[in-house]
């Protein structure tokens, strides 16, 4: 016989279940993790070895964080959150499984058919390609269309949009993908919607792209457009996500134009999951039905998998058989696939190992989860809405994968600042108590161009703190929120920076020299 609850336990069980249902977003409620820690990493640092770093971010890193050495960190490393993860049991288990055979592993097979499984079940009707991480796929990509349109291996359908110069347009092109689509003497433009540059916590949705500019830039004559690329969500543009309406708008017009329309996948299901949220006639989908619809929309997407692949290595990129993009360019896969056999290796494993595919079979799945989604994107508002309490300014609403400190706003009020290379003279303090953030803005943006510092257009100024996924607890993040707030409270006695190496470079964020002027 089934045991009845007696009437006194109904009443607390009531009462627990409208402590779970409580809205996540109150400043102090808490619900426990979703997982529990299987393995943990202790820090051989001090936190208060503060002049030890303070020599290492001067004299060997020059106060660029990218060569700031990361185990002597005791605090948050926010520089990135791709292939940051901390692994599941699962994927370690899955791990042990690999099969390391050379080319067609079993991994490959299952990875395939997780494809479908995820993304829906058309892509069963793939090419996938494996590659060692996102970049590889860009730069293949990239470099085989231009190869393609040089060779004139299109369709005459294609042939007859593109005109003298060939433009990517994107809601917002990651770094390296700018670089890649640049390097191929390809037009890489922005257009962020109008939303974008409203600071408004009402507006959920400021990763979209500008469909009226892309409409017009698709019936204009200044140029062909072979592809449109969409990065969900919209890491540039302060990893904000992209509506579904807005998807959908944009398989209308590339179909309408039979323009190809390519995803940057790299953050799929936390772009879902404010769909879910926030955006009408979704809330009772699940997660993974979101994703499906999302990706009925795309001709292919690449992906790194460093992200919401939840692994520490891997790319992919997908195309679909038989779609709008190998109609008109119906070359294209066999060229990428002698493109990859010459730079990654066979298609099916791409540079990483079999167990590596098994890892990321496993990560799609999880990726997934209501409740994974819940705690991850929840864990990286309550570290943004602790540096709104103290008066911190951000990038509001907060977006799903990291922080943005507006930097221009920051110093707003402080006689004489200059703000321009200030992000970097916060991201060098913050070294020296402990935590690694990263500047996204004038500096990693701009460029100097025959002599003259140009800012970036749109103009951006961020530093960013990255939360790397299932790495840490909220108890770190106030720290590294704390550690902010000083800097904050004493923002008239940040020091500026020079910059004493590569101002001229290209990416030249990822290699420049600073040192602090007082
Ligand atoms: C949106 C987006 N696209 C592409 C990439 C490049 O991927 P990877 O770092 O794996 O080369 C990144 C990396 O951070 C990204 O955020």
């Amino acid at each position: 016989m089934e045991l009845e609850t007696p009437e006194y336990i109904k009443f607390f069980i009531s009462k627990f279940r409208e402590l779970a249902a409580k809205d996540p977003d109150l400043p102090r409620y808490y619900k426990p993790r979703p997982y529990r820690n299987a393995a943990v990493k202790f820090r051989h640092c001090a936190l208060n070895a503060y002049e030890d770093r303070y020599r290492l971010a001067v004299e060997q890193a020059h106060l660029n964080v990218f060569k700031f050495p990361a185990h002597k960190l005791p605090g948050c490393d926010l520089l990135s959150d791709s292939g940051t993860t901390t692994m599941t049991m699962e994927q370690w288990s899955q791990m042990l499984l690999g099969d390391e055979a050379y080319g067609s592993n079993e991994g490959y097979y299952e990875l395939n058919a997780q494809i479908a499984e995820t993304f829906g079940e058309k892509w069963k009707d793939s090419e996938l390609l494996i590659f060692h991480q996102g970049r590889a796929c860009e730069h293949a990509l990239f470099k085989v269309l231009r190869d393609t349109l040089r060779k004139g291996e299109v369709s005459v359908e294609a042939m007859r949009k593109n005109k003298s110069g060939y433009i990517i347009p994107s809601n917002g092109h990651f770094d390296t993908t700018e670089a890649n689509i640049k390097d191929n003497e390809f037009q890489a433009p922005n257009l962020f919607c109008g939303e974008y540059y409203r600071n408004d916590p009402d507006l959920r949705f400021k990763g979209n792209i500008h469909i009226e500019k892309l409409e017009r830039m698709l019936a204009g004559e200044e140029g062909g457009i072979p592809l449109i690329y969409f990065t969900i969500t919209n890491n540039t543009g302060g990893g904000q996500p992209v509506s579904m309406d807005n998807i959908r708008a944009v398989h209308k017009l590339s179909c309408k134009y039979k323009a190809p329309f390519f995803f940057d996948a790299a953050r799929f299901a936390e772009n879902a999951w404010f769909i879910k949220r926030y955006e009408a006639g979704f809330q009772t989908r699940t997660i993974a039905e979101i994703v499906k619809e999302m990706f009925t929309y795309v001709d292919g997407f690449h992906i790194s998998c460093k992200k919401d692949g939840l692994v520490n290595i891997g790319g992919a990129l997908v195309i679909m058989k038989n779609s709008l993009f190998t109609d008109n360019y119906p070359h294209f896969l066999d060229r990428l696939m002698n493109h990859q056999l010459m730079t990654e290796a066979h298609p099916t494993y791409g540079g990483l190992a079999g167990r590596d595919l098994k890892g990321l079979v496993e990560g799609f799945k999880t990726v997934v989860r209501q409740e994974y989604l819940d705690y991850r994107i929840g864990q990286v508002h309550r570290f943004g809405r602790a540096l709104l309490r103290n008066g911190i300014p951000i990038l509001t609403p907060i977006g799903g994968s990291a922080v943005y400190i507006d930097i221009d706003k920051f110093f707003k009020d402080v006689p004489d600042a200059d703000s321009r290379l200030k992000g970097i003279s916060l991201t060098g303090l913050l070294l020296i108590a402990g935590h690694r953030l990263c500047e996204l803005g004038i500096f990693a943006f701009g460029s100097m161009k025959d002599g003259v510092e140009t800012p970036p257009e749109p103009r951006v100024n961020f530093v960013r703190a990255a939360v790397p996924r299932l790495v840490y607890e909220d108890q770190d993040l106030s720290a590294a929120a704390e550690a902010v707030t000083v800097l904050y409270d004493n923002r008239d006695r940040i020091p500026g920076v020079k910059v004493t190496h590569g101002q001229d470079l290209t990416l030249r964020h990822f290699k420049a020299d600073f040192e602090f002027v007082d």
